[in-house]
């Protein structure tokens, strides 16, 4: 089971990728945590990758799609994979579609959340996680301690670079861009499912349940 998480920054592909990875038995890639886990250990992948996600523009497509492409030839995501944030761009989709038939399999299917911009914006600007155990808070909804330190694993509460106000707008801008044709290129053909994510995180878990028909 191949499964693509498509949505804009902020839509909640993360939050909802542990269950539905979890309910398939599949793992969750998520390219995103892929750089910043690279970063974070300063191999030459995370340091060239900063350079791009620290502006809010897409790390260049040979780069995300090798990396992809060795990921799912692991022997854990031979039965299959979430993919989030994964495909970007019509290149990326192409590739990917060439590295799964090259195994013998395909993309079964591309889940879409859709929140409008004023509501992301509002999501990132105010998302604060731990460094530790990557617990998410938010200045408004669920706000952090005021020591600034997580009540799990009292690890350091932090800002993501890339959650500043004008990297935010960039980062939607590339998606309106040049990821959101994605839509149409699944939807021709016949993989596309779309799931309202403005709604209450657990409602948004039910559409996404009854969008993979489970
Ligand atoms: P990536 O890490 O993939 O970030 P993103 O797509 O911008 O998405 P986010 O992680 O910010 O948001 P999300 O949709 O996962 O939402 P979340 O669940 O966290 O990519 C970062 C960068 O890496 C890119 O800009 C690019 O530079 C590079 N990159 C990655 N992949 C690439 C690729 N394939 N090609 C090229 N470059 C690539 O939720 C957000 C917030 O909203 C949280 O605070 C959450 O608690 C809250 N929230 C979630 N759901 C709800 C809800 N239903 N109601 C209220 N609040 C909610």
């Amino acid at each position: 089971m191949i499964i693509i998480l498509l949505g804009p920054p902020g839509a909640g592909k993360g939050t909802q990728a542990g269950a539905i990875a979890g309910r398939f038995g599949i793992p969750h890639i998520s390219t995103g945590d892929i750089f910043r886990a690279n970063l974070k250990n300063g191999t030459p992948l995370g340091l060239e990758a900063k350079k791009y996600m620290d502006a809010g523009s897409l790390v260049p497509d040979e780069l995300v799609v090798r990396l992809v492409g060795d990921r799912l030839g692991e022997t854990d995501a031979l039965k299959g994979a979430l993919l989030d944030g994964f495909p970007r761009t019509v290149g990326q989709a192409d590739a990917l579609s060439a590295c799964l038939a090259g195994q013998g399999r395909g993309v079964d299917h591309c889940l879409c959340l859709e929140v409008d911009d004023g509501v992301l914006i509002k999501r990132l600007a105010g998302r604060r996680l731990c460094r530790g155990c990557g617990a998410g808070f938010h200045v408004d909804f669920s706000p952090p301690p005021a020591d600034g330190r997580c009540p799990n694993c009292r690890g350091e509460i932090y800002q993501r670079d890339d959650d500043s106000e004008a990297t935010i707008e960039n980062r939607l801008k590339v998606y309106h861009d040049q990821t959101s044709p994605l839509i149409a290129w699944y939807a021709e053909r016949g993989l596309l499912r779309v799931v309202d994510g403005d709604a209450p995180m657990a409602t948004v878990e039910a559409g996404v349940v009854r969008a993979l028909g489970l």
